[in-house]
This record gives structure tokens, sequence and C-alpha cells, in this order.
């Protein structure tokens, strides 16, 4: 099978992967599809994505570019013509996924010649994995790594006009591209890319090498997405970068809270961000989510370890009692604020006292939800080179009892919530039962409850019944129809024409000599009909043509007639909505 013939364009080099470009760079793409592809034009493709939510936001990218070759989205990889995995290397388990996954296209090809399957993500940015799957798998068409995803239309038109697998990964991360194709997987909730990449080498990590160096999208851009979401109907923003309140440290004339700023004053009804590092959280984040109801008072905190040693060979820059003291500051400054941690066990040389200790801060603060993790040895991290790494069955001993500890703190917070009502944003009808629907709160706590399917993307009020470790249990708190109806004219209020002629209507109404206009406009009208001889109706006409004249000038009733149509038709699909 080695004798396979591949095409390397370019490969990841561990050396290479922690240095940066130069320069930042902007480039905005200009996807090309070349005619070669055309045969995959009406065929379907299938997306695996693991990890974490960057994957998810780059799959959707890959699906958008897949759309612009022609292509539609099927959910069963048996009927895809191509097959794309987008994989995760945070922990070996994650990475060992996808080996079980690439198998199950073992025959593909020999079925159907134009198979493809892709393979992208941050374990191809490994060194060697790459070869190794295209020379071991043989159903392997193309390598693709994480800094050159806009390159996918190319190398899949080399791969079909050479039909030898392809690799095309590089070491280093690229430009900040822009202006990709994208096709979200939700019509309401949506992610934002901030940054990329992270500066923060933690040592047991492997993102900084899978990612490449922290690099910052320009504000606008991303002002500029999420005012296009908004007009889209969009619910829900979540700003997502591996580190985000680091963001535009490397544009210098802004900053994380800045950014928080613009885009709650967008007006989208709600906005959440990943992952903030404990390090980089600051004052000013605190007042800009105090200042802005629609930023949701939810954060997730990392904590990762509750012993100041093993913080420091981590890598993290904040002791134990930092930790505590910035919870203690957010707690005080935004009293209803709910907390998220990922915590890791069995970080080499964790002793059993270094446990003691996150199990004391895990009690300490009672996470309202948390992430627990074994550590996991990743190649090239410095972590991994330790040689006082934890017997595998400490590092599960410890897990259970650290998953016990969390599960008290959550279940006391889920237990809080009994009898209390909470917005709801809804997700739609739960797998298991149409007539269940689920959504999250603000807290970013999963409810469900009996309601009618059309309330998907709604914000609706829910009183929660029960509490169970990680879900709850509610009934609606308000007349479906109205919250249906809530929402329908909140996206009327956003779409462009529709706010305009509602801006101008106002305006008309508060300017008294207008209105002063349009009431000797009706008198005039009155004069007109009364009229009794040929002279008067003369004089009444001449009045009436004036007044209307002045009326048909004023610019902002002008624009206003103008819109009338496209807003009469607006409300008529309202209309067909709510029926
Ligand atoms: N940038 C984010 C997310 C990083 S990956 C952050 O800093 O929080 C998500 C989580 O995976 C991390 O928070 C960490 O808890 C966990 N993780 C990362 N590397 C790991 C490893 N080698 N073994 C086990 N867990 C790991
Ligand atoms: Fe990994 Fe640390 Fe960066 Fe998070 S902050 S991505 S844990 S290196
Ligand atoms: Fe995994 Fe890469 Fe995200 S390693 S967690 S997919 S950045």
């Amino acid at each position: 099978m080695s004798n396979r013939k591949i095409e390397v364009l370019s490969r990841p080099d561990a050396s290479k992967a922690r240095s940066r470009l130069n320069e930042r760079k902007v480039v905005r793409s200009d996807i090309q599809i070349d005619p070669s592809l055309e045969v995959y034009k009406g065929k379907s493709f299938y997306i695996k994505t693991y990890g974490c939510q960057g994957n998810v936001r780059d799959s959707e990218t890959f699906a958008g570019i897949f759309k612009a070759m022609g292509m539609v989205e099927t959910e069963d990889p048996k009927e895809a013509t191509i097959v794309l995995l987008n994989t995760c290397a945070v922990r070996e388990n994650a990475e060992e996924k996808v080996y079980g996954e690439i198998g199950k296209f073992k025959d593909r090809q020999k079925a159907d010649s134009s198979f493809a399957l892709v393979v992208a993500g941050c374990v191809m940015q490994e060194e060697g994995i790459g070869e190794k799957l295209m020379t071991s798998y043989p159903q392997v068409s193309l390598v693709i790594g994480t800094h050159n995803i806009n390159e996918l239309p190319e190398c899949l038109a080399s791969y079909v006009k050479g039909r030898r697998p392809l690799m095309s990964v590089y070491s280093k991360a690229g430009e900040v591209v822009e202006s990709l194709p994208v096709s979200r997987s939700d019509p309401y909730k949506a992610y934002v890319d901030i940054s990329y990449g992270c500066d923060k080498f933690c040592t047991y990590c492997i993102v900084p090498y899978t990612r490449g160096r922290e690099r910052s999208r320009d504000l606008k851009d991303i002002v500029k997405e999420c005012q296009d979401l908004y007009l889209n109907d969009y619910q829900e923003v979540t700003l997502l970068g591996q580190n985000v309140n680091s963001y535009g440290k490397d544009l210098k004339d802004t900053s994380f809270a800045e950014l928080l700023d613009k885009v709650a004053e967008i007006g989208i009804p709600r906005i959440r961000y990943l992952t903030s590092h404990p390090w980089d959280f600051n004052d000013e984040m605190i007042r800009a989510m105090k200042r802005h109801p629609n930023i949701m008072k939810w954060i997730h905190l990392p904590l990762q370890s509750g012993s100041t040693k093993v913080l420091k060979e981590m890598g993290r820059r904040y002791s134990k009692e930092e930790y505590l003291a910035l919870v203690e500051k957010i707690r005080t400054e935004i009293p209803e604020i709910e907390l998220s941690t990922d915590i890791i066990v069995g970080f080499p040389g964790e002793t059993e006292e270094d446990f003691l200790e996150t199990i004391e801060v895990v009690k300490k603060v009672g996470f309202d939800s948390a992430f627990t993790f074994i550590y996991s040895p990743r190649p090239g991290t410095p972590a991994a080179a330790r040689e006082d790494q934890v017997p595998e069955e400490i590092k599960h001993e410890r897990f259970n009892r650290l998953v016990k500890a969390v599960e008290e703190g959550v279940s006391a917070s889920s237990e809080r919530m009994v009898g209390k009502t909470y917005e709801v944003l809804v997700d739609g009808p739960s797998k298991r039962d149409k007539a269940i629907l689920s959504g999250y709160t603000e807290g970013n706590k999963l409810v469900n409850f009996p309601g009618p399917e059309y309330l998907k993307g709604c914000l609706v009020r829910v009183k929660i019944k029960e509490s169970h470790t990680y879900s709850l249990l509610g009934e609606l708190d308000e007349d479906p129809v109205l919250a249906k109806a809530k929402q329908v004219a909140s996206f009327l209020k956003r779409d462009p024409s529709a706010k305009e002629f509602i801006s101008h209507t106002k305006e008309l109404k508060d300017d008294l000599s207008f209105r002063e206009n349009l009431s000797l406009l009706s008198k005039a009208q009155k004069a007109v009909a009364l009229s009794r001889s040929e002279a008067e109706h003369h004089k009444a006409v001449e009045e009436l043509k004036g007044l209307q004249d002045l009326i048909d000038n004023d610019p902002r009733y002008a624009n206003r007639e103008a819109l009338k149509e496209e807003v009469e038709g607006l409300l008529r699909e309202t209309e067909a909505i709510l029926k």
C-alpha cells in the first residue's frame, strides 16, 4: 500500500509551528470554482465535525464552499459523493475516533469513482499524520490543514485532474482570510470568529501548534458579520476565539471590551463569548457586560487546576488565589452571573494534595456547569515529554472523584432554579419527543418543556418545575402565540425598509408644522366637497393642491410613501407566518 503515489504540496513541520508570519495580513478571498469541479454539481456532500466551536465554524465554511460548487448537503454519509472529516487533536481519544471513521469509507471509490474523502482539521496539522493516512488508507483523497481551508476548491480541482491523493498543510498560520462563503448550520444561533490561533502555549495543549499564532480579525469585519446576522433574524451570536479576551493585542488600537460594546449595540438579543482566559480577564469586560443587557451573564472561565503549583507548570499565569479573587470580583459586580469551567486531572506531577486543592476550588466556586478531562499527553507539547506522568488508574480514580464534586455544585445550581421563570431561546423540538421543546437559558442551562414547534427561534419564558443535574424540566409561562408574535415583530423592526418607514413616521408625527398641514389638508378636502359655487370650488381646489404639494415635497413623507409598498408586503408575509 505504501507505494501509492501521493502528491504533497506542503506538509506541517513542528519546528516551524511556533513561529508567526512577519506581518499580519488580511486578504479578501475570491473563491474560484474550476470547471473541473463541474463533476460534483448536483451531488451531495457530508461533513462530520469533531472538536470545538472553532471547528464547527470552519465546517460551515467548508459547507459554504461545497454549496458554491453547486453541491447539496446530506445527513447520510452513504449518499455523499464528497465526505469531509474535520478532525480534533486536543486529546488522544478525539484523534482516535477519526481513524475508525475513515475505515467506514473503505470501498466507496470502487462503487463510485467520483467519490472523494477529504480529511481536514487539527489532526492534519500534526507532523507525519497526513502522509501516514494517505499511504495506509487508499480512500483518502485529500488532506488539508487548518490554515488553508480557503484553498479547498483549488486542491479538489488538482485532485480531480490528477486523480492522485493530494496533501496541502501549512506549518505556519497564514493571513486572516475574509469573505469566504458560509453555510450556517443553525438559522437562529451563530458562531462568529473574532481571532484565530493561540499565543498562550499552556504546556499540555496542542492548539497553538495546530491553529498557529494568535491573530485577530479586523473589528469592522466582525461587526459587519454580526450586523448581517442581526438583519437575518439571528437571536444569538457567540464570539469565538481560543482566547477571546486577548482580542486586538495584534491590532493595537482596540480591545475585546470595545468589541463587546460594538457588537452589543447592534441589537442581537443574545451575545456570548468563548473562551476567556482568566489571565486576560479585565474590568473593562465586566463594565461592558454590565452596560449591555444583551450580553449574556454567563462566562466560561477555565480553571484547569486548583493547585498553584500545577497551574504554574501548566503555564496558566494565575494562582489558585488569583482565580478565586477573580470569581469573587465578577460575582460582586454581576451577582446573577453563571460560571462554567474546564478542569484537567492527572497533569504530570499532580499529587493527591494538588488534586484535593482542585476539589477545594470546585467546592468553593460551585460552578453552574463544567467540562472535566483526563490529561492526555499530546505529541510535541512540553508536558508530554515529562517523566512524572500520573498512572492511568490514578487519573481515572481522580477523574471520578472530580466528576462527583463538580456534579454537586451543578445540581445545587440547577436546584436553585426550580420555581423560577427564565427566558429560554428555543432550539426546536427534542429528538426523542416532537412535543417537547428544548433550549438554553441565559446561563446556558438546558431546559426541556412541552410546547408547539413553531416556537423554534423564539425567546420564551419558561417556569422551571424539576431539576436534573444536566437539564431542567419546565413549562411555558406565557401564551405561545404571543411569544411568536413578539419574535415576528422584532424581526419586522430589524428590516431596513421597515426600520426607515417607522423612523420617518415617527419624525412626521413629532413635527408640529407637518401635523398642522395634515389637519389643514383634511379641512381643505372637506371644503372642496362642500363648495357650492364654481368660484368657491376653484378656490378650494387651489388651496388643496398647494397643501398637497407642501406635504408631497417633504422628503420624509416622500420616502415614507416610497417604502409603503415594501412594508405592506412584509406585513402580508408576517400575517401568513402567524397564520
Ligand atoms: N482555548 C480554550 C480551549 C482549549 S481546548 C481554553 O483555553 O480554555 C478545551 C479544553 O480542553 C481546555 O480548556 C482543557 O481543559 C482541555 N485540554 C486541552 N489540552 C488537553 C490535554 N492535553 N489533555 C486533557 N485536556 C486538555
Ligand atoms: Fe490551549 Fe491554553 Fe491556548 Fe487554551 S489558552 S488554547 S488551553 S494553549
Ligand atoms: Fe480540537 Fe483543534 Fe478545537 S484541537 S479543540 S478542533 S482547535
